[in-house]
């Protein structure tokens, strides 16, 4: 409950005025019968016009009072539940902001995407049932019980009689209606996220033609939802039904017993009128009443799945670092015996005891097949993710002790799945930091080889970018990627198989420009081709999450088997057979 403490604090007049003119309103509601009955009664009976007159402009004033205090108690319910849901969905999202890879990964991005938002909307629109009814609908089933006894003793036993067995029918509607909502929201989730995996990825689904297969897939979802909201909601529109029957068979109770005592004279007919009208408040009440409990119920559901956001751990922090005012001045990196894991209830590890020593402004190369364990391993370096054994040093400090903001400043990543946004291409590069020049921005595309391509455009550096970058070529994506990372102007650059959409000319010329024009800076580059690795001052090569050999071209390519491997395949198009290749012992770093 303390999400919604700040909202309701700050917004505490609406939560109280709603209620409070709601509660107005109902109780003009008591008094238009009451004056109805005596228009009919006493003007009406006696011809007395200027009586029905003089009542008729105070039901006239009663209607403009409850109408004024009908808005203004909407207005204050609309207002406080627009503000809580506000809140709220930007405590949640700042908290999905602090999460770690390993935090996003237990939740599925569509998942976090429907909590954000229907998740939230449920809790709002249940806010303003809540503030409307709350108080209005215990006040108007009170109210039109004590009024009933007021006209009319034995009439009120009727409703008195009414009133508890009406209250359990919804009781037991609500008793079934509510697990089948419960199953209902699961499935609107089960089709959020159907809708956000089928939408995001709807160009790889056109190119593997599996169109027929999402709609299909989608077909069963959507069935699956309709079919549970039919259940769930048939017992909710039982409701109504059972109120009219209710409202029915009690007014034909009233008339029938009220009509002997009209006979008898010890009744007036404004009474029995105003009696109905009472007695269909106490039904509207009672239904509004069930109404907020069906809604909590759903209410509730999602209050559970939002709070499962906010009380998350966040598993990477800076709360404990001991060297907090650390900063990367060299870019040396040293792994010692790391060993890494995802899933931490497993003994498996993805990688295991990694050692090794990067120097200062060195161009190291990683190679290995896929799954080996390369984007595991760099992942490391900027703490996406925590080693579970071992330790990540940078310039000679755990990043562990490090402040977040200092190592990930200094450290980037252009990650193996990157992305640009909409905005344009100068917004985009200017991510990595907001206040570099025209100039650097230029530097940066020269660089990473966009240059070319950037200014071939017609509005240059100012052309805007569709969401994702769906206007640009793969290979213009990722020159773009690799500019963005070097506006921020790293010590260490770790480029994620970032060139794999550049041609191999293109790609030769970036390695070119980051040895001339990045002395000083460590660059990182996971690659599939071997000949971006011939002129690196080192290469790790990667087998099954262990570290098969590290040392240059000249002396991988003499002793160690996969790189061989590797290169023969590459080089020849096929692999050298075993008998073919030397043994290797794992060089030293
Ligand atoms: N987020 C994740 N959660 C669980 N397991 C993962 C996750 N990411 C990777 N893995 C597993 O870790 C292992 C190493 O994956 P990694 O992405 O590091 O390989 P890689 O060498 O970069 O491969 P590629 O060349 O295909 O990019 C794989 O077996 C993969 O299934
Ligand atoms: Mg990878």
């Amino acid at each position: 409950m303390d999400k919604y403490k700040p909202a309701v604090k700050k917004y505490l007049y609406c939560f109280i005025l709603g209620p409070f003119f709601m509660v107005l309103e109902a109780c003009g509601e008591f008094i238009l019968p009451y004056l109805n009955a005596n228009i009919i009664n006493k003007g009406a009976a006696t011809g007395d016009v200027e009586y029905i007159l003089e009542n008729g402009a105070y039901m006239l004033l009663m209607a403009a009072f409850m109408l004024l205090a009908g808005v203004l108690g909407a207005h204050f319910a609309i207002k406080g539940s627009a503000n809580l849901a506000k809140d709220v969905r930007r405590q949640t999202f700042v908290k999905v902001q602090e999460y770690s890879f390993a935090n996003i990964d237990k939740f599925s991005t569509g998942s976090l995407i429907t909590r954000i938002t229907n998740d939230i909307t449920q809790i709002q629109s249940f806010t303003q049932t809540l503030l409307r009814g709350v108080f209005r609908s215990p006040v108007m089933l009170i109210g039109a019980v004590c009024m009933s006894f007021a006209l009319n003793r034995r009439l009120a036993m009727v409703i008195c009689i009414v009133v508890p067995v009406l209250a359990a029918c919804i009781a037991l509607i609500i008793k079934i209606a509510s697990p089948r909502y419960t199953v209902m929201q699961q499935k609107i989730d089960a089709l959020n996220n159907n809708i956000n995996e089928t939408i995001t990825n709807e160009r790889v689904i056109k190119s593997f033609v599996r169109e027929d297969y999402e709609k299909e897939k989608f077909a069963s979802v959507n069935d699956n939802l309709m079919e549970k909201s039919v259940k769930a909601l048939k017992m909710m529109i039982l409701l109504q039904p059972v109120s009219a029957l209710a409202i029915n068979v009690t007014t034909l109770c009233v008339v029938w017993i009220a009509g002997k005592q009209i006979m008898v004279g010890s009744m007036e007919i404004g009474t029995l009128t105003a009696f109905i009208t009472y007695l269909s408040q106490v039904l509207t009440a009672l239904n509004f009443l069930a109404n907020i409990f069906l809604q909590g119920t759903r209410a509730a559901a999602s209050d559970r799945r939002i709070s499962e956001v906010l009380k998350e751990k966040v598993d990477i922090n800076d709360d404990n670092a001991k060297s907090k005012d650390a900063v990367v001045t060299r870019g040396d990196i040293e792994f010692k015996n790391v060993s890494f894991r995802y899933f931490k209830n497993t003994a498996q590890n993805i990688l295991k005891d990694i050692s090794f020593k990067i120097n200062g402004g060195e161009y190291i190369c990683i190679l290995g097949s896929t799954g080996s364990g390369k984007t595991t391993l760099i992942s490391l370096i900027s703490r996406l993710y925590d080693v579970d054994e071992g330790a990540v040093l940078v310039d000679g400090v755990d990043v562990r002790d490090m402040s977040l903001i200092h190592l990930r400043e200094k450290v980037s990543v252009v990650l193996q799945k990157n992305t640009l946004f909409s905005g344009t291409i100068a917004e985009n590069l200017r991510w990595g930091n907001e206040n570099a020049s025209d100039e650097e921005l230029k530097k940066a595309c020269k660089i990473a080889q966009a240059s070319e391509f950037v200014d071939s455009f017609k509005d240059g550096y100012e052309t805007e970018l569709e969401q994702g970058g769906a206007n640009l070529s793969g290979g213009q994506r990722q020159r773009l990627c690799i500019a963005r990372a070097l506006v921020k102007q790293p010590k260490i650059l770790i480029l994620d198989d970032s060139t794999s959409a550049v041609d191999t000319a293109t790609d030769a010329r970036i390695r070119k420009a980051f040895r001339e024009e990045l002395k000083g800076m460590t660059k990182i580059v996971i690659t599939q081709r071997i000949s971006s690795c011939f002129d690196a001052d080192k290469i790790i090569v990667l087998d099954e999450g262990r570290i098969a050999g590290i040392g240059n071209h000249e002396t991988l390519i003499k002793s160690c088997v996969p790189y061989q491997e590797i290169y023969y395949s590459q080089k020849d198009g096929k692999e050298k057979s075993h008998s073919q290749i030397s043994l290797c012992p794992v060089a030293n770093a």
